[in-house]
């Protein structure tokens, strides 16, 4: 009985250590060219963590932070963004994929639990598709001053938004094509006054034109009007409010029906190899000539050593008597040179013997510099008494 304790204690705690590195894995379906958001929700990582980690009596709004990466890199791709306010609310990974990112894409979400340190890793299996009718030619980008993007972000905020656009844009079958923060695009942080937000861009698409009501909010009275800073009279009824403040100036709209055919058949699924099926190389690529290269890297130096060989020894062998005929030269020379030498001296010598001039005194022995006095060098014979005995006796 004690035993089978103990076995469960082992099996809790090892199935609680490995919990956390197991994976699951969830399947979300993007659409290029539609805004793509999901609501990662810290009261669901909660529940999906581990049991064991329920002793903890951890109170519902633990506050949780997340880390989004490309499996086997270390952030998003270039079109999914991440953003969350708080740890205390959802995150969210949001974002428009383009034709280019179509695929497969696996996203690492780890949820990490602030109060416990216990983390929790999931996968999203992102399967990019496009569809056949997301040709969405006419687009409009509206500035809403009076929201942050995570308030846009939940998909009954996007239906209400949607709704009021419904109203202005008749009969049209829109889609929301990109939300964006204006931190995004250059925006500041607002100052931390109630009411104040950052502000958000938000594109939407449709297939039909645009409502006259738009296209006249462009017109150049009213874009005068937006340069002294005046927001202009909407020439309809501004169904956004008082939910929504749009920056009546700040409106873009792009008409792409002229410039860009519809994508008729987008190629789905190439780059992605099905499973089981093997990588087959073409086999009509020619073959490539290497011989032109061999002639130029090995023959041409080759042919050029030989040239510079044959030219040294013709130089060495057949040049060599005139090297001979031009060292006698120069001895020749150098004899004559010796000779006039010689001849100089001797003149000297002889104009040296014929002078009629004393001697200079400071060239004869024993002069005295102050006195003018004149010693011989011999010694002096008559004091005796310095003189030794021996010699003095002689
Ligand atoms: C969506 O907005 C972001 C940020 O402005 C931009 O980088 C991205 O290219 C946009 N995507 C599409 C499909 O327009
Ligand atoms: C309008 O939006 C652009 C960016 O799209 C921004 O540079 C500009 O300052 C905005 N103008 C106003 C009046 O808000």
């Amino acid at each position: 009985m004690a035993a089978n304790r103990v076995w469960t204690v082992f099996l809790t705690v090892l199935l609680g250590g490995l919990l956390p590195a197991a994976h699951t894995v969830q399947n979300v379906h993007p659409m290029v060219g539609m805004l793509f958001v999901h609501e990662l929700d810290p009261a669901y990582f909660q529940k999906a963590l581990p049991p064991t980690f329920n002793n903890y009596r951890i109170s519902p709004t633990a506050p949780m932070t997340f880390h989004a990466n490309l499996e086997g890199h270390p952030d998003l791709p270039r079109w999914l963004r991440y953003t969350q306010r708080t740890p205390y609310q959802s995150g969210y990974l949001y974002g428009s994929p383009t034709l280019s990112e179509m695929g497969r894409q696996i996203i690492e979400v780890t949820a990490y639990n602030r109060d416990t340190y216990d983390t929790l890793r999931q996968s999203f299996n992102f399967n990019i598709n496009s569809r056949k009718d997301s040709h969405l030619p006419y687009q409009v980008e509206l500035f809403v001053k009076n929201r942050d993007v995570e308030e846009l972000l939940p998909a009954t905020v996007q239906e209400q938004f949607q709704n009021a656009l419904d109203n202005i844009w008749n009969l049209a079958r829109l889609t929301i094509v990109n939300i964006t923060s204006a931190l995004d695009r250059g925006g500041r942080v607002p100052l931390p006054i109630e009411g104040r937000k950052e502000g958000v861009y938000v594109k939407v698409g449709a297939d039909v034109p645009f409502p006259t009501c738009l296209r006249e909010i462009q017109s150049s009275i009213n874009q005068n009007r937006c340069r002294v800073e005046q927001q202009p009279p909407l020439p309809c009824y501004d169904s956004f409010l008082p939910t929504f403040k749009i920056d009546w100036c700040n409106i873009t709209l792009i008409d792409k029906s002229t410039t860009e055919a519809p994508i008729e058949d987008p190629f789905i699924g190439d780059g992605v190899m099905e499973s089981g099926s093997e990588f087959n190389p073409p086999e009509d690529s020619e073959d490539l000539d290497f011989l032109p290269d061999y002639l130029l890297t090995t023959l041409l130096p080759l042919l050029i050593a030989l040239l510079l060989a044959l030219l040294l020894s013709y130089i060495m062998c057949c040049r060599r008597e005139g090297l001979e005929k031009r060292d006698a030269q120069t001895s020749d020379i150098q004899m004559v040179h010796h000779h006039s030498i010689l001849a100089n001296t001797d003149e000297l010598r002889e104009m040296a013997k014929g002078r009629d001039v004393p001697r200079p005194l400071s060239t004869l022995p024993m002069f005295n510099v102050r006195t003018g006095e004149r010693t011989s060098p011999m010694p002096r014979h008559h004091d005796t008494s310095r003189v030794p005995l021996i010699l003095a006796q002689k």
